[in-house]
């Protein structure tokens, strides 16, 4: 079995990206390094979890596409691909044939990590599981691997279900029929036609690493008590403490920053200190909250479980930290904390589910729902436009002078909405909570991008009434469906079916390749999208076909590996749709796309630890006016933008100044540190403490803790990553010893140790079995260093303090690799598993207006007239399409821009470079001053 997968690999390496071969034209002296490579063979899919690939290669494969470079950073914890030839800006570059063999060797470094991640690191709690692993209890002829399991009685619909009827009720298979399947639902049901349950509203929250991991305080096994002894809890380490040392942003003038509150007037001579990301703006910050709102949520109408709880600071300590003891907040909400039950695998007793679960509130899928609903009662604050149901509701704010005002402004929630008491005077919204000036944002520009393309359909349809629309019906597959028969509420579900595809295809290779700012991920992302071989539609189809037809195959585990690695080439984004004779009158056709790789999808807790993002947001916005760019007018704390307030400022001020504020601003790093001041110190009304406020740092770290995530090192160990042995390992050890940017690490590793502790080690205790010394031994409780010797207690750093403390990282990356690892597997999955995204992507579902609009960021194609870090013929990329259709008085603005994500005014370099400077034409921009000069 590992033989076909590695040599789907060396595949995908000649035939998808025939270049990455060609080492051998190559005469340099890293050519016996690259001979020898290639006389080794690639190395096997690992078998079990413990050999997995960690990211680490061979001196030879390391020297053959990163030189000495990249063979002396191999003994570092940090994956290797980083350190090949160009995969950094213009200085990582050598030659042709070098520069070929280092992107490539990434991109196939990258796929392994897939394809074992999908092979080791999907753990449903829905209750299949065990035949996840066993196989089925009954298994039809020839069918025996688990992971070949495609349909599972536990995504039925339940008999209570409004729709059970529908989908055959007691049948022995449920199938979604007729105008189930034709849009996207609210709740998300009948994404698969034959799991209708699956990703819906309310369903469970899985897992990505072995379930006997989670909830490490519990001790709920041997490894676990021997990893952490007993020395953790929900409040221990102290998270307030953790916060106040660990996260805090310092400050220069703690006065002119006034904990994130500013000065008096919004004055521009305020000042919050904020480690800054250079090629990363603060739109981007909104975005991915934005997105998770999107995706989930483990709150439901912005509420927790009705029971309070200290959250920490010790009283002593109190004042010198400057946390708060008394501040209480609600105990997360759980589904199910029953005992998780076992079954036997080979000897041994498994968990069948974690020892607790968490419902999703939301829809696990990428349909927009922050935008148009996840259930009933959020549905309610969607406000269709009176005049024409196809629209949603706008209204005019202010004196709509810009053709941008005049698209006009969302509603307000109504007294009779549903509402939290917390969301009063906001913009409504399906997704109301944490609503500030960057969620008013969005919703405001996509709500006028869903009245863009209903505007432009409308038109169509009165141009050509009698023209086929592409649409076709289940009822009469073969009928084709005129313009003029498609109703308002049909054109409301296409712009549904449109609008989070657009917004799919923005994140997916606009904002990742930005936030990943290097050319393996550019690569990789756009692969994802569209294919690796994007000219060449011949072997495209051809691919697409061949991934089909493993799709359907029972031999698991061989067609999973097989699968990711030939979607890289073929693409992600509409597998299945291309298949012979596609009609809507066949479940095999519109349903036969996707693919779960064994597991039920759901996004696992392991992916929200990864979003806690909050050092993203900077204190103050750098206000400015679009008609004078360059200059800074006001600091608008964000916090006063928080709920209602940002609908006033978002209507007295337009969206044109605020996207050209949070356009032209970076970004907070994600770094120690680094928190925003107003989240520490956040005033929630609804919360029932003496303060009344709420350390939202904090939070993150006890909700983690709530939900049972690993702690940092056991979480890398199952994600296929290598192990820290103590908090130095921190430090880059290749910067100069004197260096500032060295010294600062180290000061923040001898905190971390101050924070978390030491303890005398014992090497007769194991602590995991998910990965063994090089030498095949047990990892132990000293993690290398004597027996008995003091040792950092690393393994009992939080997962987002550990991933927050990685300042080892591929160039441009603004997340960390212990984060990367999490996207890789979940963005895969999350357009894996959508039908809308693979098989059901075809004009019969989305119009051929919505097909192209997708396809082509809009009505018409366009493209960059210069070549975007070196790839000629870009297109214009989504989200600046979408900004000059809904905000058209940046259209100067964006010229110069070649990805919404990159700060507007700086100059982007020849080649991924980092550089904070100005482009040609805003060198007076106020933001390139140096410190101290304004
Ligand atoms: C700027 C304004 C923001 C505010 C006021 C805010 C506030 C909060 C609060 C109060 C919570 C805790 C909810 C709870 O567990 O009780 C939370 C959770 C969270 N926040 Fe933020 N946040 C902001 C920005 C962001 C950004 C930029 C991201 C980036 C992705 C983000 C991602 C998350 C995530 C993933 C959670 C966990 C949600 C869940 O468990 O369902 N937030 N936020």
């Amino acid at each position: 079995m590992p033989m076909h997968s590695s040599r789907a690999l060396v595949v995908v390496c000649v035939a998808l990206t025939a270049t990455s071969c060609a080492w051998l034209g190559d005469s340099t002296p890293d050519l016996v390094s690259c001979g020898q490579l290639v006389y080794d063979g690639p190395r096997p899919i690992a078998a079990e979890r413990a050999q997995r690939f960690q990211g680490k290669v061979q001196e030879n494969t390391a020297r053959c596409r990163g030189g000495s470079r990249a063979v002396a950073r191999r003994e570092t914890p940090w994956t290797d691909w980083s350190n090949y030839w160009a995969t950094g800006d213009n200085s990582s570059r050598a030659f042709w044939g070098k520069n070929v063999r280092g992107i490539n060797g990434s991109l196939i470094d990258l796929e392994y990590a897939r394809v074992e991640l999908i092979k080791f690191n999907l753990f449903d709690n829905s209750g299949t599981f065990s035949q996840y692993v066993n196989g089925p209890a009954t298994p039809p002829a020839g069918l025996v691997d688990g992971a070949a399991i495609k349909v599972w009685p536990e995504m039925r619909l339940p008999s209570t279900h409004p729709n059970f009827a529908d989908v055959g009720g007691g049948a022995s298979e449920q199938h979604c029929r007729g105008q189930l399947i034709r849009f996207r639902t609210l709740t998300g049901i009948c994404n698969d036609t034959r799991n209708p349950l699956m990703g819906s509203s309310g369903t469970l929250f899985a897992r990505n690493v072995e379930f006997e991991t989670t909830f490490p305080d519990q001790g709920f096994n041997e490894l676990a008590r021997n990893r952490h002894g007993n020395r953790l809890s929900l409040l221990s380490p102290d998270p307030q403490v953790i916060s106040r040392r660990l996260f805090t942003r310092a400050q220069s003038d703690s006065a002119s920053c006034n904990n994130g509150f500013g000065k008096p007037g919004y004055a521009k001579d305020a000042n919050c200190d904020y480690k800054k990301a250079p090629f990363f703006n603060v739109l981007a910050a909104f975005w991915i909250q934005f997105m998770t709102h999107d995706w989930f949520s483990h709150l439901e109408e912005g509420h927790n479980r009705a029971e309070y709880m200290p959250v920490g600071c010790p009283v002593a300590d109190a004042a010198k930290l400057g946390c708060r003891p008394d501040d209480r907040v609600e105990r997360g909400l759980v589904a199910d904390s029953l005992p998780p039950g076992t079954f036997k695998h080979q000897n041994g007793d498994r968990f069948a589910r974690a020892p607790r679960t968490f419902r999703n509130s939301n829809t696990a899928w990428w349909d927009a729902s922050q935008i148009y609903g996840f259930d009933e009662r959020s549905r309610q604050r969607v406000k269709r436009d009176p005049n024409d149901a196809a629209k949603l509701q706008m209204i005019v704010a202010g004196d709509a002078k810009t053709e941008g005002d005049r698209q006009g402004y969302l509603p307000l929630l109504q007294p009779s909405d549903p509402q939290n008491p917390d969301w009063a005077g906001q913009e409504a919204s399906a997704f109301p909570d944490n609503w500030t000036i960057g969620m008013s944002f969005y919703h405001n520009v996509f709500a006028r991008e869903h009245n863009q393309f209903v505007d432009t359909f409308e038109r169509h349809a009165k141009a050509h009434p009698d023209e086929d629309s592409g649409l076709r019906d289940p009822a009469a597959p073969t009928r084709a469906i005129p313009y003029k028969e498609v109703t308002p509420d049909i054109l409301f579900e296409l712009a549904r079916l449109v609008v989070p595809m657009e917004i799919a295809k923005i994140h997916t290779i606009e904002w990742t390749t930005q936030l990943l700012y290097d050319d393996p991920l550019f690569r990789g992302m756009n692969a994802n999208w569209n294919g690796l071989i994007q000219n060449d539609t011949a072997i495209k189809h051809l691919l697409g076909g061949v991934v089909n037809e493993l799709s359907a195959s029972d031999r698991a585990s061989v067609a999973n590996s097989w699968y990711s690695i030939l979607a890289s080439g073929s693409g992600i984004v509409g597998l299945g749709s291309q298949k012979a004779n596609w009609t809507i009158g066949d479940e095999d056709s519109y349903n036969g796309g996707t693919n779960h790789f064994g597991s039920p999808f759901n996004f696992p807790e392991e992916f929200i630890t990864v979003y806690r993002l909050h050092p993203l947001v900077p204190d103050l916005l750098e206000y400015r006016d679009f008609r004078t760019p360059d200059t800074i007018r006001y600091k608008i704390p964000v916090v006063e933008t928080f709920r209602g307030r940002a609908t006033t400022f978002m209507h007295e001020r337009g969206l044109e100044n605020w996207a050209l504020t949070m356009g032209r601003q970076r970004l907070g790093l994600l770094a120690l540190q680094n928190h925003p001041r107003f989240l520490q110190n956040l005033r929630m009304d609804r919360l029932q403490s003496p303060t009344r406020q709420i350390d939202v740092a904090a939070l993150d770290l006890i909700r983690d803790r709530e939900h049972g995530v690993p702690r940092f090192n056991e979480f890398r160990r199952q994600y296929g990553l290598r192990q820290l042995t103590s908090f130095n390992d921190f430090v880059d050890p290749h910067l100069d010893k004197s260096s500032p940017e060295r010294k600062a690490q180290q000061q923040l590793a001898d905190t971390l140790r101050a924070v978390y502790g030491t303890h005398t080690c014992d090497a007769s205790k194991t602590i995991t079995d998910a990965q063994f010394n090089a030498d095949g031994s047990p990892i132990n409780d000293c993690l290398g260093s004597p027996n008995g010797s003091t040792v950092d207690n690393v393994e009992d750093l939080d997962t987002v303090v550990g991933w927050l403390a990685e300042s080892t990282r591929p160039h441009g990356f603004a997340i960390s690799e212990t984060q990367f690892l999490v996207f890789i597997l979940n963005a895969s999955r999350r357009l894996y598993s959508d039908r809308f995204f693979t098989s059901s992507f075809r004009p019969e579902i989305y119009s051929t207006l919505g097909y192209d609009w997708v396809n082509n960021n809009g009505p018409v194609a366009m493209f960059e007239p210069e070549p975007v870090n070196g790839h000629p013929h870009q297109p214009v990329s989504p989200l600046k399409r979408v900004l000059m259709r809904t905000v058209p008085e940046l259209t100067p603005e964006l010229e110069h821009v070649a990805n919404a994500f990159d700060p507007w005014a700086r100059d982007r370099g020849v080649y991924y470079s980092l550089e904070w400077k100005p482009r040609k034409g805003a060198e007076r921009d106020e933001a390139f001053a140096r410190p101290g000069s304004r």
